[in-house]
């Protein structure tokens, strides 16, 4: 029974998910590095829950009691009593390994430890612990609170008690777990990158402008979001990650990333939430101008 969540890494994510597990009756602590990320993590269950009462999804009382079952804190120590706690940390394997080796030391023995990963390969993180049964990939599609899909990823040592536990914790949150194999990118990132990377493409030859390209997509093909905005929303730095690690694991030349990733990473563009991306965010957010 999970009673108590640790949520590790307090950026988009990791900030969605603990407001997302303090919905369902969780309580949580909510980690990261500095005051200032967590304040940042907080300001976003802000106006997270703001935005579902003022919608009528959630009332204001269920709100507040959602926010008071939130605790931050910059030390890891202060999760472990969690029966699972949830890494979502920077795309970084080693980062992701060596955090995943500390909270195996500090976690009871039968705590769960899952991480967010959208590409890292499951095993390999589990190897990094002494409980590779109990390390299970929950990758939380973004934002977490609206998309209703989390892929539970079992590694070739995680036990079917642990996919069973988190795939329950899953639907307790009000989401579909859909079980992968653990292979780079798992469905979502193998599908979604390639065509990402295609769009950047398009952009760097000049074929379309970036509200061109997205208008093609919305309207041509009925997606809700373009491919520049949507990679906006997922972070340039992160999608750069995504796409070199699916061309590290898998191998195939087909992920190599195109350059101009790499230029707006360095320029720090790094989407949404750096105010810059594809799109610059003081203007409308481009599926909500006109052109159509
Ligand atoms: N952005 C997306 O659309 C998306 C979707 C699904 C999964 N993911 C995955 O979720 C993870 C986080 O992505 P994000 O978009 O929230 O990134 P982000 O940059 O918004 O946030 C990352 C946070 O982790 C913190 N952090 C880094 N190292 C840490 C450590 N050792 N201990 C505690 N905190 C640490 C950073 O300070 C930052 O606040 C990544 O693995 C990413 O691939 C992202």
């Amino acid at each position: 029974m999970i009673r108590r969540v640790l949520v590790v890494g307090a950026g988009q994510m990791g900030a969605g998910i603990a407001q997302v597990a303090a919905e369902a009756g969780r309580d949580v602590v909510l980690v990261d590095v500095s005051e200032a990320r967590l304040q940042g993590g907080r300001a976003q269950i802000d106006a997270s829950l703001a935005r579902l009462t003022k919608k009528g999804t959630l009332s204001q009382a269920d709100a507040q009691a959602a926010l008071a079952r939130i605790t931050t804190s910059v030390e890891l120590a202060a999760g472990q009593g969690a029966e699972l706690a949830i890494e979502a940390i920077v795309e970084e394997r080693e980062a992701k390994r060596r955090l995943l080796a500390e909270l195996d030391r500090l976690m009871a023995a039968p705590a769960i430890l899952a991480s967010n990963t959208s590409t890292l390969p499951i095993t390999d993180l589990a190897a990094a612990t002494g409980r590779p049964d109990r390390v299970v990939g929950m990758h939380f599609m973004n934002p977490p609170p609206v998309m209703a899909l989390i892929e539970v990823v079992a590694g070739l040592t995680t036990s079917e008690e642990t996919v069973r536990a988190v795939s329950d914790e899953a639907a307790a949150y009000g989401k579909t777990p859909v079980r992968v194999r653990d292979m780079a990118g798992f469905v979502s990132n193998r599908v979604l990158m390639p065509m990402l990377n295609e769009a950047v493409y398009c952009l760097m030859e000049g074929i379309a402008d970036a509200e061109g390209i997205d208008a093609v997509m919305r309207l041509g093909m009925n997606h809700p979001l373009g491919p520049l905005a949507l990679a906006d929303l997922i972070g340039l730095d992160t999608c750069l990650a995504i796409l070199e690690i699916l061309q590290r694991e898998l191998g195939d030349p087909k992920y190599r990333p195109c350059p101009l990733w790499r230029s707006y990473v360095q320029a720090g563009y790094l989407g949404r939430k750096s105010g810059r991306g594809f799109y610059t965010y003081a203007q409308v957010p481009p599926e909500k101008r006109a052109r159509s």
